[in-house]
């Protein structure tokens, strides 16, 4: 979507992942949706360093809502888990430097049963910008699938005219697969859900991941500068992932120029998981400006290889390399590759250094294509490489 916004895929943090659709906020009165928890989590996002990384967003994702409209037929929050309303929720978060997300749905109820907009796609655009949203994710559930291209479009086109940035999120493409429309997600959205929801596991981070891989070509023509596929949240920090698994996730991630969302209790992530959500080479490997969703190059002996090109200098482009295993067998692989195959530029020398571990390979010296390097793995983890020209 030519608005202006998400020039580089999103960052930020959203709720459904980690927080569901916890309404009791007697049994869960930290973890309930309501506004204490998404201040406390604005808090820590400004406070922890998230969003000087560029996680800037933070987004109420389903069961914020009271089960019926106002007088007025308009959407109203939960009286009794957001007294202060979304009004000044915004206010709040906006008064940390960060933007406000909030979730809707096209069709009759959102997935969890509150309200739909479908009869009332303009009032709530209206609505949102009123209160000071900068980030709409639109869900599809309860909805014709036939027509829905046109449904989304016109939701942007009522966005638009409310005069307020709005970062549009859609998912009528996870509704349609690769049936939906894609040009018109480019056209009218500034990402989307392709795909299934990620839960807490491992096995679903190598679900999401071999479905992009499987359907790269075609997934691929449609990302760039404000317009991205979206794979789904980060489950960094939460219990489904190991640490060398989350440093997986986070590889693929930023190689698919993935939206980083991440959906994790902030004030309970211990510094490990947090260092790998904040890791600044792997974020400027996602944000990086040429917006090139990168791809699996290799599937070798249960090691694959993916692969991003980066902006470089004014001759040579850079490149990120992810090498993730789906191996079970308990040691560091011994994964040798040769640059010259990754590359084209074949007389540049480049700079070499393994993300995670903060180390710069060969002492930090340039270096020519032909050198091979051997990284090791371990079983389901990942060594995220970022290889600049000199
Ligand atoms: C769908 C979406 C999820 C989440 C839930 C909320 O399943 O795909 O990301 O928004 O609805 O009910």
């Amino acid at each position: 979507l030519n608005n202006g916004l998400a020039l580089t895929p999103p960052m930020g943090w959203l709720s459904w992942e980690r927080f569901r659709c916890l309404v009791d906020c007697q049994k869960y009165p930290s973890e309930c949706i309501s506004e204490n928890l998404f201040k406390r989590t604005a808090d820590k996002m400004a406070s922890d360093g998230y969003l000087a990384a560029g996680y800037e967003y933070i987004i109420i994702d389903d069961c914020w809502a009271s089960k019926s409209r106002d007088s007025e037929n308009r959407l109203q929050s939960d009286p009794d888990r957001f007294p202060s309303g979304i009004k000044a929720l915004a206010d709040y978060v906006h008064s940390l430097g960060l933007k406000l997300g909030i979730y809707g749905d096209y069709g009759t109820y959102t997935c969890g049963g509150y309200p739909g907009s479908i009869d009332y796609l303009e009032l709530d655009a209206d609505t949102f910008a009123q209160w000071g949203i900068d980030y709409l994710k639109l869900d599809g559930c309860y909805a014709e699938t036939d027509g829905m291209e046109e449904g989304y479009a016109k939701m942007s086109q009522y966005l638009n005219n409310t005069g307020r940035p709005i970062v549009f999120s859609c998912s009528f493409p996870a509704y349609k697969d690769l049936e939906a429309n894609y040009s018109m997600a480019v056209e009218y959205c500034n990402l989307w859900r392709n795909y299934g929801d990620i839960d807490d596991s491992w096995e679903d981070v190598r679900d999401i991941a071999t479905w992009f891989s499987t359907n790269q070509d075609f997934l691929r023509k449609y990302a760039g500068p404000g317009h991205w596929n979206d794979p789904d949240m980060l489950i960094i920090g939460n219990f489904g992932l190991s640490l060398e698994q989350s440093k997986s996730q986070m590889t693929i991630w930023s190689i698919l120029a993935a939206p980083l969302i991440m959906s994790v209790d902030l004030d309970n992530i211990s510094s490990e998981f947090r260092d790998i959500l904040l890791n600044s080479d792997a974020i400027r490997i996602n944000q990086d400006p040429l917006g090139v969703q990168g791809k699996l190059v290799s599937n070798d002996n249960k090691i694959m290889v993916w692969s991003k090109p980066l902006q470089g200098n004014s001759k040579y482009e850079g490149l990120a390399l992810g090498v993730v295993s789906n191996r079970t067998d308990g040691y560091y692989y011994q994964y040798d590759l040769s640059l010259s195959q990754y590359i084209n530029d074949q007389d540049a020398e480049y700079v070499i250094k393994d993300v995670f571990s903060n180390q710069d390979l060969f002492d930090g010296k340039a270096v020519s294509v032909d050198v091979n390097i051997t990284v090791s793995v371990p079983p389901t983890g990942a060594v995220l490489l970022l290889i600049l020209p000199q």
